[in-house]
């Protein structure tokens, strides 16, 4: 990874910032997105830590939330890195009560769907320059049983947490799928994974009972160093070992859910998430 430039989302803790950590040691020029000053402070001294040899360590700060932020952070990774090589869409988070972002869209959706969409795009053009260039995001298994909501994409009519957490990670495999249709040829890949349970900051957001929860699951769940290894394995693999558009599980591609292979809905999601990303009140809340 000498000499590579990687930016990753989400790396102020958990899964992000154990990749960071690894692909760091690697000898990566990594830039880690943030989207608080301190905890970017801190997390860039761990990847410091982290390196062999001496590489760059950058941070850079973006509330994923707005879309503007995810402009304003796609123009400054544009202005300073001629080349980019690995994107890792890794930010997300689950939401037990509803809420609405600046744009007016529900903020589960615009986090883990629409900013990952949004900045790929804006980025597409120099990982192509880029090639062989690549593509990870972190999905998850709880896609299994989830649709996407079409006819309430804002989840105006029913919203419940961890359903609608689902519905994002889907949207992350079928974002990757058509991705990497339309990628073919290019140069550069798009795959996704699931890290499995793993113990980091996920659903400490949501109270009192859901932390604890989360605590009790502490014994079974990962480490996020172990829960990490999927998606620095993929960002680190011979380009030509990799299955373009695969969802990945422990460092083996596996079958996502019927609804993630179904190509009609990665194309119809695709033309839905650009209308709310050109326009993000199309679609969204009516004052
Ligand atoms: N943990 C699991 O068991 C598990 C299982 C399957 C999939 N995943 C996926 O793994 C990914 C990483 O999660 P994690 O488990 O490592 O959780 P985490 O420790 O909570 O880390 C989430 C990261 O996303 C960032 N983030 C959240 N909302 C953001 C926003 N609006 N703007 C910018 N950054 C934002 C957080 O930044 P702040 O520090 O600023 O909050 C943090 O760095 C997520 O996509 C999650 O869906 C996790």
């Amino acid at each position: 990874m000498h000499g590579k430039q990687v930016l990753i989302t989400g790396a102020t803790r958990g899964i992000g910032l154990a990749a960071a950590e690894a692909l760091a040691a690697r000898g990566a020029n990594v830039a880690i997105v943030g989207r608080n000053k301190t905890a970017l402070r801190i997390a860039a001294a761990r990847v410091t830590a982290a390196q062999r040899k001496a590489a760059a360590v950058d941070t850079l700060i973006a509330d994923l939330s707005s879309q503007a932020a995810v402009r304003k952070l796609a123009a400054e990774v544009l202005a300073r890195y001629p080349r980019l090589d690995v994107l890792v869409n890794n930010a997300g988070a689950m939401h037990t009560r509803r809420q609405v972002t600046e744009d007016g869209i529900e903020l589960t959706w615009a986090v883990n769907h629409l900013a990952p969409f949004l900045l790929t795009m804006l980025l597409r053009d120099r990982l192509q320059a880029s090639a062989p260039a690549r593509i990870v995001t972190t999905a998850s298994a709880a896609h299994q049983g989830a649709r996407i909501p079409f006819a309430d994409l804002n989840a105006e009519r029913s919203y419940r947490g961890f359903e609608r957490y689902g519905q994002t990670k889907l949207a992350n495999i079928l974002f990757m799928s058509e991705l990497a249709r339309r990628l073919e040829g290019s140069g550069v890949t798009a795959t996704c994974f699931h890290p499995g349970l793993v113990a980091t900051g996920f659903n400490r957001n949501n109270g009192l009972i859901m932390d604890l929860g989360m605590t009790i699951l502490r014994p079974v769940s990962r480490s996020p160093q172990k829960g990490a290894e999927t998606l620095v394995w993929l960002a680190t693999l011979p380009q030509s070992a990799l299955a373009n558009g695969g969802y990945y599980f422990d460092k083996q591609q596996v079958m996502p859910s019927p609804e993630a292979q179904d190509m009609d809905t990665a194309r119809r999601l695709w033309e839905v998430s650009e209308a709310q990303c050109a326009s993000p009140r199309r679609g969204a809340e009516t004052p």
